[in-house]
Parts: structure tokens; C-alpha cells; sequence
């Protein structure tokens, strides 16, 4: 079981290679192991076909013996881009199908765990259900509540300012935490800023890491005018629920496109980029969010990561569901 656990932790880390590019696909990792060594590995590719299943089972031919790691249930649905992962796992027999998550998918939702049982082979599912689902977050929330899930970028000094009183922010964070800020970008459907800040800071909002720099994704501005050439206009924060293909989006402020958001209870994470600066008079990093009694603020958010990028303090929340 503590093996079982390792490897399906592997599988995840595989399956976030996909990230940003598979939707409205999840971006599922496959392992198939034998004798304690990898014979097949795959990922959801861009376009989110193949799946990661056929991926893996093409690599590794011969299953015979093997165990099948795979972080979300095998799709038990044809589609005229491939047969249903269910019968190709049918076909190629490994002995062991180690499966995280059901797939929440209406098409598959324990068709596929069923499919397989009938067929003979031994399936447990739930090892590293948490891990996977924090990597298909995106996905599941789309199939749940019918929303893309949305990230909050903020970077901001010690006294909570992310830009000057004139407007100036460049540059808060340092270059470490300003490259981590980009492979967040890579990991993501859509970028979106408010109007504001695409009028001060004319940003790009593009990946700019050595050999990512073809996954910046798409980018929009949030405004209730006209969004400038090259942007996708967002009309308002829930609008995001209506685009299609985008199952994870990251806001990138200012003030006024963070609150707007937080406002609508649309954020599901927070990414905190604190740097060892104090503004003083400057820009608060968040406008009004609605808040009307202190105590209604606490019990909110959770710390799930913290740690330091050169001198920047890197601190993530999720929000507390239950
Ligand atoms: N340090 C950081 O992390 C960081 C990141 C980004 C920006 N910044 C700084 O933040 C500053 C800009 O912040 P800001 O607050 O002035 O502007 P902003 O948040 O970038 O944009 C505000 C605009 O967003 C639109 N908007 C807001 N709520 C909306 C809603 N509910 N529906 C539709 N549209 C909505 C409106 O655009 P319309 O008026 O066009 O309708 C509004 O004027 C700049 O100084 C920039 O440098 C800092």
C-alpha cells in the first residue's frame, strides 16, 4: 500500500505535465508498473487526446503482470477520437488497475471501474485521491459546478501594497517569484486582468520560461467596455463559467478585477507573493470585497504551501469548503 501510494503520487506528477492544455479533458497521469520497475508512462495530450491510459499501454506493450496506475477512473465512453480507455485496458489485461478518483464525467461515473471488474480485473480505487484531485481541480469543479476553478495571483509588500499611489508596480517580487508566477500561467486555460491594469501596465501575460514558451495560454481583460485588440473580453467575473474549454483560470489583479472576483465567491486559491519591501501610501491590494462584519472574514482560507523564493515569501491558500 505505502508502494501503491508512491507510485500514484508519480502518476500525478506525470499527469501535471498536461496542464493548461488538455480541457475541457482532465489532465490525467498514467504509470504501469511491473516488478517494481515503470514499462509505460503517459499523460493527457494537448488537445486532451490521446489519453494518458493509451499513452502508457502503447509504451509498455505487454501488461501481462503489471499494475496499471491511473489518477482519474478510465473513460468507459467511445468517441470518434478513440475507443474508451475502459476496453483498451480490457484488451491489454495488466493484472491490477490502481485507479485515484472516480470520473465525475455523467458519460463514464464508475462505468468504467464496473467495465473492468466484469471483465476480471482487480481494481482499488482511492489511493491518492487528494493529491490527484488538487491536480484536476479545474475539471472537477467544472463537472460539479459547472465553473472553471480560479486562482488569485497577488504580489504585494510586507504592508499589503501591490502597486505605488501613481499606479507604478514593477517590479514588487523579485525574478524567482516572478518565474514562478509564469509557470502558473502555463498550468492555466486563461489569464485574465482587470482593465485598469491592462491600461497602466500594458502586460503581456505570457509565459516567458525557456521551453514554455509555447503554452501561454489565452488572456482577457475584465471590463464592462470594450476589451482591447489581442484580449478576450471578460463582461464580468461569472462569465468565465460560459467560456468554453477554460476549466482554470488566474487572475492577475489589480485591486478592482481581485475584488470583483473574491466578491463574487469565485476564488478557490489564493497565491500570495510577499516581498520584503514596505510601500507605505500605495495601492491596497484588494478593493471592496463586501465584507461586512470582521468576524464573517475568518475561517475562510487555508494554508496549503508556503516557502521562500530568493527573498519573496510565497504563501498558498485554498479555500475552505466544507
Ligand atoms: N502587484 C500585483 O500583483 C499587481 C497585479 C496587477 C496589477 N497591479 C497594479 O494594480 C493597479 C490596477 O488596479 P486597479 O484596481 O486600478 O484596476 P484593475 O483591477 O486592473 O481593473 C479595474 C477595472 O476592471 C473592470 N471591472 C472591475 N470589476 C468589474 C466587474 N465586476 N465587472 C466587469 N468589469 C469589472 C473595470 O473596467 P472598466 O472600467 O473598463 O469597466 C474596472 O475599472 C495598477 O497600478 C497595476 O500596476 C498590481
Amino acid at each position: 500500500m505505502v508502494d501503491d501510494a508512491r507510485w500514484m503520487a508519480a502518476a500525478v506528477a506525470i499527469g501535471e505535465r498536461g496542464r493548461g492544455r488538455t480541457a475541457p479533458n482532465p489532465a490525467v497521469g498514467c504509470l504501469i508498473v511491473r516488478d517494481g520497475q515503470v514499462i509505460g508512462r503517459g499523460w493527457t495530450q494537448p488537445g486532451g487526446r490521446p489519453h494518458a491510459e493509451a499513452v502508457a499501454l502503447e509504451q509498455a506493450g505487454d501488461v501481462t503482470g503489471a499494475t496499471l496506475f491511473v489518477t482519474l477512473e478510465p473513460c468507459a465512453h467511445d468517441s470518434v477520437r478513440g475507443p474508451a480507455c475502459a476496453d483498451l485496458l480490457i484488451a491489454a489485461r495488466p493484472a491490477r488497475v490502481v485507479v485515484a478518483l472516480v470520473d465525475p464525467d455523467p458519460r463514464t461515473a464508475g462505468r468504467g471501474i464496473a467495465r473492468l471488474r466484469d471483465a476480471g480485473i482487480r481494481v482499488d480505487v482511492g489511493c491518492g485521491a487528494a493529491g490527484a484531485a488538487a491536480s484536476m481541480a479545474g475539471f472537477l469543479l467544472r463537472q460539479r459546478a459547472g465553473r472553471p476553478h480560479v486562482t488569485l495571483k497577488l504580489a504585494t509588500s510586507l504592508d499589503g501594497r501591490i502597486a505605488m499611489a501613481d499606479g507604478r508596480s514593477r517590479w514588487i517580487t523579485g525574478d524567482r517569484a516572478r518565474r514562478h508566477a509564469h509557470l502558473e500561467r502555463a498550468r492555466c486555460d486563461l489569464i485574465v486582468a482587470g482593465a485598469g491594469t491592462v491600461r497602466i501596465d500594458a502586460p503581456r501575460l505570457d509565459v516567458r520560461i525557456g521551453g514554455l514558451t509555447d503554452r501561454s495560454p489565452r488572456r482577457g481583460v475584465l471590463t464592462r467596455g470594450q476589451a482591447p485588440a489581442g484580449w478576450e473580453r471578460i463582461a464580468a467575473p461569472e462569465a468565465v463559467a460560459g467560456l468554453a474549454g477554460i476549466d482554470t483560470v488566474l487572475v492577475e489583479g489589480g485591486a478592482g478585477a481581485a475584488a470583483a472576483f473574491v466578491r463574487a465567491g469565485l476564488v478557490d486559491r489564493l497565491l500570495l507573493y510577499r516581498a520584503p519591501i514596505l510601500v507605505g501610501a500605495g495601492l491596497a491590494a484588494l478593493g471592496d470585497i463586501g465584507l461586512d462584519a470582521l468576524h464573517e472574514a475568518h475561517g475562510r482560507w487555508r494554508l496549503v504551501d508556503a516557502r521562500m523564493l530568493g527573498s519573496d515569501r510565497l504563501e498558498v491558500y485554498d479555500r475552505v469548503t466544507d
